[in-house]
């Protein structure tokens, strides 16, 4: 059975090395047009983006994570992924709304041959307040807006095996109760 987004999925790797090509800003746009595609609670669509492509504004920005922002200072592009949250009624499942988008990003960078790496902003200490506040300050992002995370995205420059069949924990699927399985391999003959 013929299943596409598999075969993306599982060549899909964390990638946080990068070369120097240049991606066309249509290839951005059309990764972003998946993002928008992503289910949100109630359909409130309170996530939001920055795609920065300045390098410098990238260094900045890796500045304010403390630990492990330096990751995306090779990066051609980074997409900084915010909620808006000041409406309570938005808020309460920002983070959920904001990975989903996130993960679409990942995968659609994926269809592009490109690499892309989460780095996780929230609850992330910057250099002298919280990584989200001095990455909002650098963007400009005006009150109401959290960010939850950064996608850095880049030419690959490292190997990562795809995953096949036999990385998968199929033992995590349970069949109408927790004790059985689903049968994860034909049963016919
Ligand atoms: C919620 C979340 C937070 C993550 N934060 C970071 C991060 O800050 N830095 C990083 O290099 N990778 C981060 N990752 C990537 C994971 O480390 C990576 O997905 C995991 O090791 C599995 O590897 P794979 O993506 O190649 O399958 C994060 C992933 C998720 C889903």
């Amino acid at each position: 059975m013929e299943n596409d987004l598999y075969e993306l999925a599982r060549r899909r790797r964390s990638i946080r090395r990068y070369g120097a090509e240049h991606i066309d800003d249509g290839i951005i746009r059309e990764i972003m047009k998946v993002a928008l595609t992503a289910p949100t609670s109630f359909g409130h669509r309170p996530v939001e983006f920055v795609v920065v492509r300045d390098r410098d504004m990238i260094r900045k920005i890796g500045a304010c994570k403390q630990m492990g922002g330096s990751q995306i200072n090779g990066a051609d592009a980074v997409i900084v992924v915010m909620v808006h949250t000041a409406d309570r009624r938005q808020a309460e499942f920002w983070i959920e709304d904001g990975a989903i988008a996130s993960a679409y990003i990942l995968l659609a960078v994926e269809q592009y041959g490109l690499g892309a790496c989460w780095v996780h902003i929230r609850n992330r200490m910057g250099q002298a307040r919280t990584s989200d506040e001095e990455i909002r300050a650098l963007l400009g992002v005006p009150d109401g807006y959290t960010v939850l995370n950064l996608v850095a995205i880049g030419e690959k420059c490292e190997e990562k095996r795809a995953y096949t069949d036999s990385d998968l924990h199929t033992e995590h699927v349970h069949l109408e109760k927790y004790e059985s399985q689903l049968p994860h391999r034909s049963q016919r003959a």
